[in-house]
């Protein structure tokens, strides 16, 4: 999808890839852009305004934890917007010890996100259908077994946004779902990483892997865009250390019909 001109929601945008993100998306020429966020950044706010004069830029407090919050933030939103092309969904928090509020953000609040969505891009009911890019992470592919509980979190998102890509809802409602999975990224997602994994035995492999190669937000971000550009429905795309890999992930099983 080409961007130029396009309205987009990026919900996270105030986080580290959410305030690179939507710098790239500005810099495409997205028209209409609103950030979902817990706080406002009026720092970002500004800068984004002053840098992008030609596109509008809004902010919608909201929080992930609370379906009414998210349900009342996408009406305020297409109230002002008129309609939404893209959603980006990119709230996440890194913290194994707070089981619950990692999977209602991470999880929980994605899905919310997204299924509130979906009616207002329904081409079948007069929407304009787009993109919904639904951020994972490289161990929503994996196990990593330092953080089960981001990683459970995680697995959840890519397997939620591939169900929705099957051509039965394409059909439909004309909406693109990709999964994004970013590698170690520089943000504050990580910083201080022993501190966020589940078990403080597990400290010294957290060490060493807080010291392994990271990406920076604005080199992921240029790549989430590409993928906004030309992914491809229903595909899981790998972002790390400045590359992107489609992911193929095997299928198992196939229900066996009864014959008639
Ligand atoms: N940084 C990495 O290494 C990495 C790797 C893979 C995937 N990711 C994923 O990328 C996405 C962005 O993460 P980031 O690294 O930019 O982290 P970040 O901490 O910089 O940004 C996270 C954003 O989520 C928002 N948020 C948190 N709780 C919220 C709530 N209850 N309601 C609304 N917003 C809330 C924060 O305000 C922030 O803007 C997340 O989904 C994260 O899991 C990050």
């Amino acid at each position: 999808m080409e961007l130029k001109g396009k309205n987009v929601i990026y919900s996270g945008g105030f986080g580290g890839i959410g305030q690179a993100g939507v710098k790239e998306l500005l810099k495409s020429g997205a028209k209409y852009l609103t950030i979902f966020d817990v706080d406002e950044n009026k720092e970002a706010m500004t800068e984004f305004k002053k840098s992008y004069p030609g596109a509008t830029i809004d902010f919608i407090p909201v929080d992930m934890r609370k379906k009414e919050s998210i349900t009342a933030a996408f009406k305020s939103a297409v109230k002002k917007m008129g309609h939404f092309d893209v959603l980006v969904n990119g709230c996440g928090i890194m913290r194994d010890s707070e089981v619950d509020p990692t999977i209602e953000i991470n999880l929980l609040g994605l899905m919310h996100s997204t299924l509130i969505a979906l009616p207002y891009m329904d081409k079948s009911s007069g929407g304009r259908g787009g993109t919904i890019v639904n951020i994972s992470s490289v161990v929503g592919l994996e196990p990593f077994s330092l953080c089960p509980v981001y990683v459970a979190s995680k697995h959840g998102v890519t397997t939620f946004t591939r169900c929705l890509g099957d051509k039965i809802y394409y059909d439909r409602f004309g909406v693109n779902m990709i999964t994004i999975c970013p590698g170690l990224t520089d943000t504050n997602l990580i910083n201080n990483f022993p501190s966020r994994c589940i078990f403080k035995f597990t400290e010294q492999q957290a060490i060493a892997l807080a010291n392994a190669k990271h990406q920076s937000a604005e080199v992921c971000a240029k790549n989430m865009i590409k993928v906004i550009e030309t992914g491809k429905n229903g595909a899981v795309y790998m972002l790390d250390l400045g590359n992107i890999k489609e992911i193929t992930i095997p299928k198992w099983h196939q229900p066996t019909f009864l014959e008639n």
